[in-house]
């Protein structure tokens, strides 16, 4: 059988851990908001339109934080159509998803769900067809107590206690042609230090995220990101990245190694960001919001389907498979292992529209992804150990790519060390073994298993559990000593306590 080894040493941490690593993204796009989190009248939804069945299964996810209202939408937002009287806010079109929103669900609806989930906001300004006059003026709505034009709109509009929201983003994906009011880096940069700038003059307390690249193989990548904080460095304290990726060329194996690409991705960012801070003799260092991050290529050919100026129709409703469990874990566990430098993570997205929760008129179910980001959301508190792997490689495009993929978390207030493991191997069983001796007196707490033979499997509404986690097998600790055996495509949570 093949070996691997995990090594780690208790004194050697590499950070705490953000919570905020564990966030998600909801986008006014396809029937993420409407027939999503929100739809009146339908016999789970609360007085405010609210579905509280879906509320409940993003209660068992914990998502910290939630990045609101897109995406590509953003760029053409007018966030005064969202807000005030519902009967009297305007239908738009959208020109980022060709249809058309009702605008029946808007930031102050939004900030009313935030509360029945337990997430925080993370608003994005629209710097695409809108600036500075837009931004100044929504943080005036949002965060200002009262006695000016904008704070008193909020109060006539029945909300008298200022949001307070903390978390803004800077715009989004403004590298991208695709985007309305597409800008070059110079450009982007510009407008983003005068929006951060305003912003921070209305309410100094918050944090703001620069667009980075949208993906890592834009052409403008690392000029882009070096440009941008050149030129805003001062004014932000995170730089974006997102990346989707999709297992394009059936080939199982070589998709497992994309979470390579994102580990790549992030070191090179924090390369720019850290050459950045050098230039310009700076103290503080800029994080990484991984703001958009998973998944997405199953829903590509039947979205061209798609009738353009509806309302919220379905639309990047991938469903996911196992596999697509095993990758999502994996670039979990990347993130994790550069939790010193990424601070906020967006799993994109929360509901329907490639997403963990799938919605009916009949009810809610669990894709396979759901689980992996749950368990980890749930157990993944405290702070990273370097963790060191010792397995067998597979060649993919990014080099080398190890079978196993881990991380090692210690969450001191509950005496608990988790460890979070994928076997990416198609083909072969891992012999695992990690010497824990430094942890006197715990013992093997949990040992919970993410397995299917098929790596196709899918969760549907008939059949919702499908995928689902099982209880763990062929694990021991004994003499300080965790060894056992990993099944080939498995994903593993494996926790010890203090007795
Ligand atoms: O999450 C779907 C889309 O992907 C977002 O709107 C956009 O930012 C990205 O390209």
């Amino acid at each position: 059988m093949k070996q691997a080894a995990i090594m780690i040493d208790k004194h050697f941490i590499l950070s705490d851990i953000d919570e905020r690593i564990y966030g998600s993204f909801v986008e006014h796009l396809g029937r993420c908001v409407y027939e999503g989190i929100y739809q009146p009248g339908h016999p789970a939804a609360d007085e405010n339109g609210l579905r509280q069945d879906v509320a409940a299964l993003i209660r068992e996810l914990n998502v910290p934080v939630t990045r609101y209202p897109g995406g590509n939408f953003v760029s053409g937002y007018k966030w005064e159509d969202s807000v005030g009287p519902k009967a009297e806010r305007p239908s738009k079109i959208d020109l980022a998803w060709r249809v058309v929103e009702s605008n029946q669900f808007g930031l102050n609806e939004f900030m009313e769900w935030t509360k029945t989930v337990n997430t925080q906001p993370m608003m994005a300004i629209n710097l695409g067809t809108r600036g500075l006059e837009a931004a100044k003026n929504i943080i005036e709505y949002t965060n200002l107590e009262k006695g000016s034009y904008y704070s008193d709109l909020r109060r006539q509009h029945g909300v008298e206690k200022p949001h307070d929201i903390k978390l803004w983003c800077l715009g989004n994906e403004m590298d991208g042609p695709w985007q309305e009011g597409h800008k070059t880096a110079l450009e982007y940069g510009r407008i983003a230090e005068e929006a951060g700038k305003a912003m921070r003059l209305v309410d100094p307390t918050i944090e703001t995220v620069a667009c980075g690249s949208s993906n890592l193989d834009m052409p403008t990548f690392a000029f882009w990101e070096d440009t941008v904080l050149s030129q805003c460095y001062d004014q932000v304290d995170y730089i974006s990245t997102h990346q989707y990726y999709g297992n394009h060329d059936d080939n199982s194996q070589q998709y497992l190694a994309s979470s390579d690409g994102m580990d790549q991705f992030i070191r090179e960012v924090i390369a720019i960001c850290d050459a950045v801070k050098a230039k310009r003799r700076a103290k503080k260092n800029i994080n990484i919001s991984f703001d958009e991050w998973n998944v997405w290529y199953h829903s590509n050919e039947q979205d061209k389907q798609i009738e353009p100026w509806t309302q919220h129709p379905h639309q990047l409703e991938d469903v996911y498979n196992f596999e697509d469990a095993l990758l999502v874990a994996s670039m979990m566990i990347t993130m994790l292992r550069h939790a010193d430098r990424v601070k906020i993570g967006c799993l994109a997205q929360l509901v329907n529209v490639i997403a963990p929760i799938m919605t009916s008129d009949t009810g809610v179910w669990k894709q396979t992804i759901f689980y992996p980001f749950a368990m980890i959301s749930n157990q993944g508190r405290g702070h990273v150990l370097h963790t060191q792997i010792k397995a067998p490689t597979f060649e993919s495009r990014y080099g080398n790519s190890s079978y196993l993929d881990a991380v090692v978390i210690e969450n001191e207030a509950a005496d608990q060390l988790t460890i979070f493991a994928v076997n990416k191997d198609l083909a072969d069983d891992l012999e695992l073994t990690c010497d824990l001796r430094q942890y006197e007196g715990y013992c093997l707490d949990q040992h919970v298993m993410l397995h299917h033979d098929d790596l196709k499997a899918i969760n549907t509404e008939a059949a919702p559990d499908t995928v689902a986690p099982v209880a763990g097998k062929n694990l021991t600790f004994e003499n300080g000593h965790l060894s056992g055996m990993l099944p080939s495509q498995s994903f593993h949570m494996i926790q010890l306590k203090k007795a």
